[in-house]
């Protein structure tokens, strides 16, 4: 029985080595394929492997046609749009993923991020603080939580929406403190920065259009920790077009990345690479959550945390 961890971006040494002790001393096989930078190398290591640990790795069809054996696709984080739901169904492959494990740190990325370009990429001119200012949170799961918490440390107001959360839901949440919206329109209409925090599915792409954006501020802030897809990047680019003062702060480099750096360069602000899942606290609660579950889906037949259909 092999367990591959197949991760084009590697964890951290040390989770590394706890998941190959977890894996190890449960008596399955471990190997693993890190930095791979084609398709083929995936597709070669996956060959023989009844488990795998991916991040955002892709895991299309032809990977899946690909590894006769594999039972179990455990995407160590909380985003799986990256893996074929329907092959691995198909192929009666159980799909799993780590939810909350890495929220914290996507959480505290939001705020470094923003610290970072209000105040002006610390080039010693005078900038901005968040005190005060109105946080709209779009979808409301582990990341969006864990946002909310840190932003009462700034005391700034939070106002939530969810399309799968009613206002009394949120307001269930009571330790969190955030003020429901009952729709998207409403809670861009009430907040200065919004911050995205849904999964990328067909009802959510490109649901982040003029329309919304045209409700923040003038200077209003959008930011992204979830998916490129989620917004529409024409619509994103009118808007920073026509508003002098309008910023787009994101994790996820956008498709015309280019166009928005070269035009709005103190307005735009991407990192270099993804970077809200990689802190090695992350690295930990994701990988070694992940090891466990395929230990428990081999030896109990557990499939908590399954996401696609049988
Ligand atoms: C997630 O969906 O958990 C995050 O986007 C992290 O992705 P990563 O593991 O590729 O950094």
């Amino acid at each position: 029985m092999k367990v591959l961890l197949a991760t084009e971006k590697p964890f951290a040494s040390n989770a590394v080595n706890e998941i190959q002790h977890i894996i190890e001393s449960n008596g399955f096989q471990f190997d693993k394929i890190e930095k791979y930078t084609e398709k083929s190398q995936l597709i070669d290591a996956i060959k023989d492997a009844d488990a795998v640990i991916i991040r955002s790795d892709i895991i299309d069809k032809e990977v899946i046609d690909a590894a006769p054996q594999l039972k179990l696709i455990v995407r160590a984080g909380a985003g799986y749009d990256n893996v074929d739901l329907s092959a691995a169904t198909e192929h009666n492959i159980c799909v799993m993923n780590t939810p909350g494990q890495n929220a914290n740190a996507v959480a505290e990325l939001v705020f470094g991020m923003l610290i970072y370009v209000l105040r002006n990429y610390f080039d010693g001119s005078t900038g901005e603080e968040l005190r005060g200012r109105r946080l709209g949170l779009y979808a409301f799961g582990n990341v969006a939580k864990m946002v909310a918490k840190i932003a009462r440390g700034f005391d700034m107001p939070v106002y939530a929406y969810s399309p799968i959360m009613t206002e009394d839901d949120l307001r269930k949440e009571g330790e969190y403190g955030v003020i429901p919206a009952n729709s998207a329109e409403e809670l861009f209409d009430n907040s200065d920065i919004v911050s995205l925090h849904m999964p990328l599915l067909e009802e959510t792409r490109q649901c982040v259009n003029y329309n919304l954006l045209s409700r923040l501020p003038q200077d209003g802030i959008l930011v992204n920790s979830a998916r490129k897809e989620v917004v529409n990047e024409d619509d994103l680019m009118r808007i920073m077009e026509e508003r002098p003062n309008f910023r787009y702060i994101t994790d996820i480099k956008p498709d015309k990345h280019e166009e928005f750096a070269a035009k709005f360069p103190k307005r735009y602000f991407a990192t270099p690479k993804k970077s809200g899942a990689q802190t090695s606290e992350a690295n930990i609660n994701a990988g070694l959550a992940a090891a466990r579950q395929i230990v428990a889906f081999f030896k109990k037949g557990d499939e908590t945390f399954r996401v696609n259909p049988k």
